[in-house]
């Protein structure tokens, strides 16, 4: 292995050396909450726990992402959400790939249509699955298994990703909740997909067992996270 990743509680270890850790807060994620009062009201918690640049190499990236087993309000953990940018005088947006290294994950990945509404994809991954998030998709990562979600991802360095549509929104298209998903009124869903990793990686010509390890090993595997037109359509 080229390196020893090792999470002790809420500390990842890298190395002997302990990676730095932010911390994404309760009352941080209320924009973005089914139940915003919740947000605001309940006792501040760490909602989840992100640890960027794990391992880096040509302006890709390795980070980790815990996020502990609870429910805020009716909603099962889960991270803000985000959409990427795209390259100049491209159309693709800067695509990003995913493992669950531990628990349970769900992944509302949602794309922008000319006419305002989202097409909505929802992917389930169990541990060691890998799945590719497409250019133009906004994500959310939701733990919905019984013990903590610990996931890795790969991605470009050189972008800054962009909130604010979630925060306009007040979250994804859908909510994953203990009763179910619930449909998040502030879009109009042009279309709503389940699908699992290996179609949606399929689709894309992309195949992993490992992001760490290829990453260490032929990082040339992963240029399409700097240049989102070499992948496959
Ligand atoms: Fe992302």
């Amino acid at each position: 292995m080229p390196l020893v990743v090792e999470l002790k509680g809420t500390d990842l270890i890298v190395n002997d050396k302990e990676n730095e850790c932010s911390i994404r807060k309760l009352q941080a994620m209320s924009d973005v909450l089914m139940d915003p009062v919740f947000g605001k009201t309940e006792d501040e918690f760490n909602a989840y726990y992100m640890y960027r640049s794990v391992y880096q190499k040509n302006d890709i990236r390795f980070d980790i992402t815990l996020l502990p087993s609870r429910l805020i309000g009716k909603e099962y953990t889960k991270t803000y959400g985000h959409y990427h940018p795209k390259p100049k005088h491209q159309d693709l947006a800067y695509p990003e790939v995913y493992q669950v290294l531990k628990g349970e994950a769900a992944f509302v990945l949602q794309n922008k249509t000319k006419g305002g509404g989202v097409e909505v994809i929802l992917v389930k991954a169990k541990e060691k699955q890998v799945v590719l998030f497409p250019p133009n998709y906004g994500h959310v990562s939701i733990n919905t298994g019984q013990g903590p979600l610990v996931l890795s991802n790969l991605v470009y360095d050189k972008f800054k990703s962009d909130y604010s549509d979630y925060k306009m929104n007040k979250g994804a298209a859908y909510y994953y909740t203990e009763d179910g998903l619930i449909q998040n009124t502030n879009y109009v869903i042009k279309s709503f997909e389940t699908t699992d990793v290996y179609q949606i990686n399929k689709k894309y010509g992309f195949f992993s067992d490992d992001l760490l390890n290829e990453f260490y090993k032929f990082p040339e595997k992963f240029e399409f996270l700097k240049d989102p037109d070499l992948l496959s359509k």
